[in-house]
This record gives C-alpha cells, sequence and structure tokens, in this order.
C-alpha cells in the first residue's frame, strides 16, 4: 500500500497515530494506526465518511489536539502546538467581520511584525492572486461564501506558510461556486507550490484536487486506501470530463462507500 513516499524526504509523517477521546467511563477510538507520508509540495487530499477523523486528524497536524499514541511530524520535527509554517483553512470562514478584505490578510502579517509597506505588498500580491483585488476595503459581510473563502485563502498564504490544511474549505458552498475554486486553488498552487492537506466529503473534490487521496474508513477511524492521482496537470474542465477522471472517481468512490463489504487488500497494518 502506497502509504509512504520517501520519508527522507516527508514534510508531514504520521506514524501509527491513535487518539482517542474520554466518553464516559471508556475511551472512544477516534484514529488508530493512521501512517502516512506526505511529501513537500504534495497535494494531498482526505475523503471519508462523517466521524472518521478527518477533523481530528487536522486538528493533530494543526496542533490543536496530540495525538494519544504515535507521532505526527512535520520537518522531521513532532508538532507542538500551532505554528506559522502551517497555515490553517476551516469550514467557516473566520474572517474577522470588522475588518476589510486586505485587513484580514495583512492580520497575521501585523502578529509578524512585517512591516506596513511589505505587508501592504504580501497582502495585496495574494488578494490579487485569488481575484479580489476589487474587494480589498470591502467588508466580509459584503462577500458571497466563496469570496469569502478566497479571503481565507488570501489570508492563509500571506503569512508564507508551508504547509495549508484545509478542513472542508468549499463544504458550505454551491456546486458552481465549489468547482470554480478548485481550479483557483489549483492555479495558485501550481503558482506558489506548498505542501497541502485537504480534507473533503467531496470524492470528486477529492480526485479533482489531489496527487493522492487518502480514503479513511469510521469506527475506529484509519486510512482505509491510498489512491494515487495520475490525471495531467492543468487540471481543467477537459480533466474533469476525461474518462480516467471518471475511472478514478469511481475507484474512490467504491472505497469510500463499500468499506464494510471490500476486503482490505492492503492494510497499513500489513507486516507488523
Ligand atoms: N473533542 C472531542 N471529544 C470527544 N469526541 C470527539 C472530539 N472530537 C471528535 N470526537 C469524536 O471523534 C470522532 C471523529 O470526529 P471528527 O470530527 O474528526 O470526524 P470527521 O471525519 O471530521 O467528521 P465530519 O466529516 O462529520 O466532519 C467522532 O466520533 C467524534 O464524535
Ligand atoms: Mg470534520
Amino acid at each position: 500500500m502506497t502509504t509512504t513516499t520517501d520519508t527522507a524526504a516527508a514534510k508531514i509523517v504520521l506514524r501509527d497515530v491513535r487518539k482517542t477521546f474520554a466518553l464516559g467511563n471508556e475511551d472512544f477510538v477516534a484514529l488508530d494506526g493512521v501512517s502516512l507520508d506526505i511529501a513537500d509540495n504534495e497535494f494531498v487530499t482526505a475523503v471519508g465518511p462523517s466521524g472518521c477523523g478527518k477533523s481530528t486528524l487536522m486538528n493533530i497536524l494543526a496542533g490543536l489536539e496530540e495525538p494519544t499514541a504515535g507521532e505526527a511530524l512535520v520537518d522531521g520535527k513532532p508538532v507542538a502546538g500551532p505554528g506559522p509554517e502551517r497555515g490553517v483553512i476551516f469550514q467557516q470562514y473566520a474572517l474577522f467581520p470588522w475588518l476589510t478584505v486586505r485587513q484580514n490578510v495583512e492580520f497575521g502579517l501585523r502578529t509578524a511584525k512585517v512591516g506596513k509597506a511589505e505587508r501592504r505588498e504580501r497582502a495585496e500580491y495574494f488578494i490579487r492572486m485569488v481575484g479580489l483585488e476589487q474587494f480589498s476595503d470591502a467588508l466580509p459581510k459584503m462577500l458571497s461564501g466563496g469570496m469569502k473563502q478566497r479571503c481565507a485563502i488570501a489570508r492563509a498564504y500571506a503569512v508564507n506558510p508551508t504547509i495549508l490544511l484545509m478542513d472542508e474549505p468549499f463544504g458550505a458552498l454551491d456546486a458552481l461556486t465549489r468547482v470554480k475554486l478548485q481550479e483557483q486553488l489549483l492555479t495558485t498552487w501550481s503558482q506558489e507550490k506548498r505542501t497541502v492537506m485537504f480534507i473533503t466529503h467531496d470524492v470528486d473534490e477529492a480526485v479533482f484536487l489531489g496527487n493522492r487521496v487518502v480514503v479513511m474508513a469510521a469506527r475506529p477511524g484509519r486510512v482505509f486506501d491510498v489512491i494515487d492521482v495520475d490525471l495531467p496537470y492543468p487540471r481543467t474542465e477537459e480533466v474533469r470530463l476525461s474518462p480516467a477522471f471518471a475511472e478514478l472517481r469511481n475507484r474512490v468512490w467504491h472505497a469510500v462507500y463499500h468499506q464494510e463489504t471490500t476486503p482490505i487488500s492492503n492494510s497499513p497494518k500489513d507486516g507488523r
């Protein structure tokens, strides 16, 4: 099973990660034996049923939760709390409603004590990159959902993280906006490569965005399969409508929806 790439070069390493939460007198196992290596500048998507531990995994990588056992390494070091090298984008827009688009994007730079001129320049660059330049002075309430998420993406990029952790960032958007933002995110990523871990419920989204799709299963939350996506870049509408895309989507769909009936041919625990 291809849960691992070249470990020496891996940007993110999860080794046998287990996470339990106290549930009454018992421990509820949210994640069990999750191992995964993500190479620098890879775009990995994770998909799986509700409750399979996707957000828990994300929170561990973000440094908001600690694994109960096993380890989560970034650049070879155990994750110990949030850090500026990891930008996090959640489903809820989490913009400051009283700040304009520009002020929101500049916020992290201000915290990082970046000088005014550079702050302005970097904010403008990323606002332009997500196509919001006409809305720099708008407040979040004047933006559509898709625009708010573009602003959140610009804000995450502005602090120059090497890793972007995205937990269902397009989950609240309509299908058309979602497709447009997927394309834009990939354009952004191809211009400004980062290591991306992107969580979604949507099989099409997972296949369209990822160079690998991690399929997770629930009870306990674990890696069920990892599927390589060898579709060409740029990922255009043509790619989305191609037979190769359909075939991959069917494979991932099957892995997600037939977890009870499909034997796990290559459990990540094999050989141990
Ligand atoms: N802080 C917590 N305390 C107790 N249980 C928790 C906590 N966080 C998560 N869980 C449990 O762990 C399991 C995994 O939750 P998680 O939010 O990671 O799932 P998910 O895959 O992100 O689901 P969804 O697709 O619905 O967002 C769930 O059963 C949830 O109830
Ligand atoms: Mg979740």
